[in-house]
């Protein structure tokens, strides 16, 4: 499964990719509105440290303007993905945007219905939000098992992102349903990295090598 960090900082960003753990970002207005910089700053950042798919989301609401936004941002740099959100404007956009060879992430994904639409108006990547779903007292990771046997099913292209991922439960489970991809917040990195017996283990070989006698 790759792995995508879902941030539109820098600082969270390089600490992952640098460590070869991270193949892409997904970014979107939330996470950007977090940041001090500007949008064309944080762009600019993020394309110059990551080498892989990075989605921005546009944020106009009709077919015509969508693809605008998306033409102009996948102009920026190679590795641009354009987020579009899944609406029937945001299908009109994507079909145009894969016409012309632009990558597509189809977001705020809620049913394995809207991720076979948005498979089937060519969406590169599809993202289903889990823990938003969760919140509303509905089963995410369902969702995520029922588009992952559509795609399997019929050999549908485009990829599924695990999105809105809470904890590292979630990642495991999305992993396990066969998912394409996870886009996970900087802090469930950190919680996936660390287990207390590590921590434990690494002190007890630690003090044991001390006493070891050593001949220099
Ligand atoms: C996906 O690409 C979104 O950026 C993200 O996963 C949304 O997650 P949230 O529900 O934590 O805002």
């Amino acid at each position: 499964m790759e792995v995508f960090i879902d941030t539109a900082n820098i600082k969270e960003i390089k600490k992952y990719y640098e460590m070869g753990i991270v193949d892409g970002v997904t970014t979107n207005p939330s996470l950007i509105a977090k940041e001090t910089k500007s949008f064309e700053e944080i762009i600019k950042e993020i394309v110059s440290v990551v080498n892989g798919p990075i989605s921005i989301e546009a944020t106009a609401e009709n077919a015509e303007d969508i693809i605008k936004e998306g033409e102009k941002y996948s102009k920026i740099h190679k590795n641009i993905v354009i987020k579009v959100a899944m609406n029937e404007e945001g299908l009109k956009a994507i079909k145009e945007l894969t016409k012309k060879n632009i990558k597509t992430n189809c977001t705020l994904i809620f049913s394995a219905n809207q991720a076979l639409l948005a498979a089937k108006a060519g969406a590169t990547y599809v993202s289903v939000f889990i823990g938003r779903l969760d919140d509303a007292g509905n089963d995410g990771m369902q969702v995520i098992k029922d588009t992952m046997e559509i795609f399997k099913k019929f050999g549908i292209k485009s990829k599924l992102i695990a999105a809105s991922i809470r904890n590292p439960i979630h990642v495991i489970e999305s992993a396990k349903a066969g998912s394409d991809v996870a886009t996970i917040p900087f802090k469930v990195l950190d919680l996936m990295i660390k287990h207390p017996l590590t921590d434990k283990g690494i002190q007890k070989f630690l003090d044991d090598w001390k006493k070891v006698k050593k001949d220099v």
